[in-house]
């Protein structure tokens, strides 16, 4: 098999350093590997497989012989680069939403729409961390009785808001113990005008309002969901809240389907999907918790049961690494996939 050239636009953030950490782990066909940042980080060392690499600033300069181009540096960042490094010849596999719902660009999670990958025009979106791992859980669903409706709610992890959002639980943390005050100047969102502490704390805000006095954390979960799995009559909403919860995100899921379908199918059809482990037992009090399943690959489902209320109704309750599968293990997937095609 040939070689891949690849860079990582934003290697020295939470999930570019996943990436680097991952292809790896999971013997990618690498060539080259250049590690790029903002001109804050140039210089600084990664070690990535047992070698050495020095963090270069992002320049035009940056994509020459570049196959595949990880772009993981926030969307202002992929709308300024993404556009370079295709025309340099690069495939970008872009983590931000900076081009997840445009038309031309396919959104892809590959145990659901893989084949998807392969219209790209130079730039293969992956989608919103709890989007990711809400497919993975509801695709075998859909595809045996076919779903009307979701009814989601997130828990999720400070890790999804970036490093510095770790270091601020770190640090309230340490204020505790130490019984100093405590400080927030990051979450919920940075750039909005109030910021509230994270530990002891659930805030039901994550990004900027929108539409609706819906979040855009909330309408990317509606309108990704609907894209990835082609279909815009499927009903969704979404509430979406950030927890003191340093990695996984968890969400409470209800599905309206078609079709009924028992638990006990449902628990069956999920053991054998690909991309998804089944931690259901409550007798042993067993079900899928953030704290075990953090640096995991797969999808964790517990808590199945039927929702008594309607005719054709499931609870789930889902669990995954939003650094692995809802962002880094996802485009390497993308890009696993794409390597027998590339030129
Ligand atoms: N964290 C998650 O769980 C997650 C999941 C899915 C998707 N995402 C998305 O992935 C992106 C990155 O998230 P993250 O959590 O990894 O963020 P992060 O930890 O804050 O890291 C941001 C990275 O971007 C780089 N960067 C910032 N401004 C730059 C610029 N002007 N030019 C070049 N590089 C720049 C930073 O480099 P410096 O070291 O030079 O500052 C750093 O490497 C975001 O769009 C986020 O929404 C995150």
């Amino acid at each position: 098999m040939r070689t891949v050239n690849v860079a990582i636009l934003g290697a020295t953030g939470v999930v570019g350093q996943e990436l680097a950490q991952l292809l790896g782990e999971r013997q990618f066909p690498l060539g080259n590997l250049k590690l790029l940042a903002s001109p804050r980080s140039a210089g600084k060392k990664i070690t990535v497989s047992g070698q050495e690499y020095v963090i270069e600033a992002v320049s035009a300069e940056s994509f020459q012989d570049i196959d595949i181009a990880f772009f993981s540096a926030g969307g202002d960042v992929s709308k300024q680069w993404a556009p370079i490094a295709v025309a340099a010849g690069a495939v970008v596999i872009d983590n931000t939403s900076a081009f997840r719902m445009d038309p031309a660009v396919p959104l892809v999670v590959p145990e659901v729409n893989k084949e998807a990958a392969l219209t790209h025009r130079g730039i293969i979106a992956n989608p919103n961390c709890s989007t990711i791992i809400m497919v993975v859980a509801l695709k075998p669903i859909y595809d045996a009785v076919g779903i009307r409706r979701i009814i989601v709610s997130t828990y999720q992890a400070v890790s999804g808001a970036g490093y510095q959002a770790m270091e601020e639980l770190d640090a309230q943390v340490s204020a505790y113990t130490a019984q100093e005050e405590q400080t927030a100047t990051l979450l919920p969102v940075a750039s909005c005008e109030k910021h509230y502490p994270i530990l002891f704390n659930a805030i039901p805000q994550i990004d900027i309002f929108d539409e609706g006095d819906y979040t855009k954390e909330e309408w990317k979960m509606i309108n990704e969901t609907q894209k990835i799995f082609g279909d815009t009559t499927l009903r969704i909403t979404a509430t979406t809240v950030r927890l003191p919860i340093m990695r996984s995100h968890c969400e409470s899921i209800n599905v309206e389907t078609k079709h009924k379908m028992t638990a006990d199918h449902c628990r069956q059809l999920l053991t054998e999907a690909s991309g998804i482990e089944v931690v259901d037992d409550v007798q042993s009090q067993e079900y899928p918790m953030p704290i075990y399943t953090s640096g995991q690959d797969p999808v964790w489902v517990g808590r199945i049961r039927e929702d008594r209320s309607i005719d054709c109704g499931l609870n789930l309750w889902v669990v995954g690494d939003q650094i692995r599968k809802g962002a880094a293990l996802n485009a390497i997937q993308i890009a696993e996939y794409l390597v027998p095609n590339l030129r």
